[in-house]
């Protein structure tokens, strides 16, 4: 891919934004999932859930999970991902569609779920959509995977991993006159790995996904020095500690 200037802010916002599909098998088999106990204390606060839309949905990490629930939505933009959903989960009702102008009726969904992609959007004009879709008492569940860097391996693994940019989950927790206010809470868990798939998942980020190839050669040569450098990653498998952030929010 060609060099990318990174003076202009919004206009890499933007690639980075659109930049997953280009690796969508390499994303749907090494991003880490969510704890369902996560999915569990998001979904709670709704009562009955029947509808849920997972918004953003990617390859579908929460979409699969969603289902234990419901019926499942799943919208996403990105053609390439879309395909590799509609693969690998062939029940799930896959639309085109963005945070900001969602393809389905006012109060047609009970739940909507967010991962690892709410700060891609437009966060006011998305919560807007998602409140019209949402039934009254309905809930909007964030989601976000995060390295536990109180391990020191992770924590230096994971400066490459946010090189690009900071924490994606916001500081301050996000606020919408149709929405009672948010809740936010942790859940530890673990993605068993090797240093091979660090790696891969490493190249799935988006700051990478638009670098140029000698700045991703480099910065994946760097991962694999510190993984080999660790007796925890040299060699076979590992647990990959993750802390999953969740915002939850109750549509009024
Ligand atoms: C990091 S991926 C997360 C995918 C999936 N939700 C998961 O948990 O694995 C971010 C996703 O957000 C999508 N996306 C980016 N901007 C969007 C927007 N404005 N509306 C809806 N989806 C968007 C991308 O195409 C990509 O699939």
């Amino acid at each position: 891919m060609n060099y990318v200037p990174r003076d202009s802010t919004e206009h890499v916002r933007a690639l980075r934004a659109a930049s997953f599909g280009a690796r969508a098998r390499a994303y749907a088999e090494h991003r880490p999932d969510y704890p369902t106990e996560a999915v569990e204390w998001g979904l709670e606060p709704a009562g009955m859930v029947k509808r849920l839309l997972d918004l953003a949905a990617g390859t579908g990490k929460l979409a699969a999970m969603l289902r234990a629930f419901g019926s499942v939505t799943a919208v996403e933009p990105d053609l390439d991902m879309l395909a590799q959903l509609r693969e690998s989960l062939p029940d799930v009702a896959a639309l085109k569609g963005t945070a900001e102008k969602i393809p389905l009726r006012n109060r047609s969904m009970d739940a909507v779920g967010i991962g690892q992609a709410f700060h891609w959007f437009d966060g006011e004009a998305a919560l807007d959509d998602i409140a019209r879709v949402l039934r009254p008492g309905g809930v909007v569940l964030l989601l976000w995977n995060d390295d536990d860097e109180a391990y020191p391996w992770v924590a230096e693994f994971a400066a490459l991993m946010k090189s690009g940019g900071g924490r994606a989950y916001p500081h301050r927790l996000p606020s919408h006159e149709a929405f009672f206010p948010f809740q936010r809470d942790r859940f530890p868990h673990v993605q068993r790995r090797t240093a091979h798939s660090m790696v891969e998942t490493l190249a799935t980020h988006s700051h990478v996904l638009i670098s140029s190839e000698r700045e991703r050669a480099a910065l994946l040569r760097r991962a694999r020095q510190i993984l080999a450098s660790r007796p925890q990653t040299a060699r076979g498998e590992f647990d990959r500690p993750i802390v999953t952030t969740a915002l939850r929010a109750v549509r009024r």
